[in-house]
């Protein structure tokens, strides 16, 4: 799926050697788990993450025994987040592809995503590095944390910015992080590069999930492969919302109120609040400010090693924040 990203050709042979490795992972000898597995690692997806870390690699010491595992690993973690959140969120669609808790059933979908993370697990241990695997474990519980707050605060204005910053940091940017610092933690780069690596992925990885709550409003051209107004109907109040709602706090009741509210006025109301948070110009502010978080994750690089990598890592900002998939 990203042969057409170009600005990704400085790794895209690696990302060839991960894709062939990834599609492997965790191979069983039962035939139907087999099934499961190659019908979830086959869906497709952007492999932002493994690219991330291979360019991390690239721009300092980069050694295929250990980027290739890291890389795959990250998308195994975010494979297995993804089939975990679509049971959470009782997604049918994922990748244009009816989801596992879909297909199967969410006891399925549990269990599948549990051993997807295992297989997460086994594979970052191939970098035999500890501070790495630490970091990649300590990931994946502020993925689960993240996940856990945004139901807590499910239909509840009062939560409010930090509520959102909180979640999205978890549930998204530290993966983001963790892909481009560990990168950089293989690639034996210095303290003081790691660091900005991190912030790098923890900046655009803000940035990207702003994005993916902005096309949830189904501007135009969003194509996520996934159904659209999804956010509101969970109770998920995203940047728009939260902006939306700074300027019309008399609105904060009809949200909370919609929990409750059977399901076709829950429908049209939603439909109505949607359609007011896209004109009151909260979507363009909420691009506005995943935009400053892009140029943040420019700028924490811009005193690391200069190159090819270092473009394309600077590129994929760009995307981050351009991107309608
Ligand atoms: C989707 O991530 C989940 C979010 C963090 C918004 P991606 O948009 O990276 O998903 P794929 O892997 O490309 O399908
Ligand atoms: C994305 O959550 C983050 C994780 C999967 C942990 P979302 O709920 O925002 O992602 P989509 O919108 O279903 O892709
Ligand atoms: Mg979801
Ligand atoms: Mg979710």
């Amino acid at each position: 799926m990203n042969g057409y990203l170009s600005f990704l050709d400085p790794v895209q042979k690696e990302l060839d050697e991960v894709e062939s490795a990834f599609k492997k992972a965790g191979s069983s000898d039962d035939i139907w788990v087999n099934k499961l597995l190659e019908t979830i690692l086959n869906s497709g997806g952007k492999r932002t993450r493994p690219a991330i870390t291979l360019l991390a690699g690239k721009m300092f010491n980069y050694s295929e025994n250990l980027h290739i595992p890291m890389a795959v690993a990250t998308e195994l973690l975010h494979t297995a987040s993804l089939v975990h959140d679509d049971t959470v969120d009782n997604a049918p669609l994922r990748r244009n592809n009816k989801t596992i808790n879909a297909s199967y059933g969410n006891n399925v979908a549990i269990l599948l995503g549990d051993y997807i993370f295992a297989t997460a697990a086994e594979t970052v241990c191939l970098t035999d590095n500890v501070r790495v695997i630490q970091i990649f474990s300590r990931t994946l519980r502020l993925l689960a944390d993240g996940e856990l707050r945004e139901i807590d605060q499910a239909f509840e204005p009062s939560s409010g910015f930090s509520g959102y910053w909180g979640r999205i940091e978890r549930k998204t940017a530290s993966l983001f992080a963790t892909s481009a610092e560990c990168g950089a933690i293989l690639g034996g780069a210095s303290e003081g590069q790691i660091e900005n690596l991190k912030k790098y992925g923890s900046n655009i990885g803000t940035a990207f999930q702003i994005i993916d709550d902005i096309l949830d409003f189904d501007i135009e051209g969003s194509e996520l492969g996934k159904p659209l107004g999804q956010d509101l109907r969970q109770g998920v109040l995203t940047l728009p919302i939260l902006i939306y709602l700074d300027s019309n706090p008399e609105e904060a009741q009809g949200i909370r109120k919609l929990k409750t509210l059977p399901g076709e006025e829950k429908a049209s109301n939603i439909q109505n609040i949607l359609s007011k948070v896209k004109n009151s110009g909260a979507i363009e502010k909420s691009f506005d400010i995943a935009k400053t978080y892009a140029q943040k994750g420019i700028e924490a690089i811009e005193t690391s090693p200069k190159g090819a990598p270092r473009n394309s890592l600077q590129s994929i900002a760009q995307f981050v924040i351009e991107r309608k998939f």
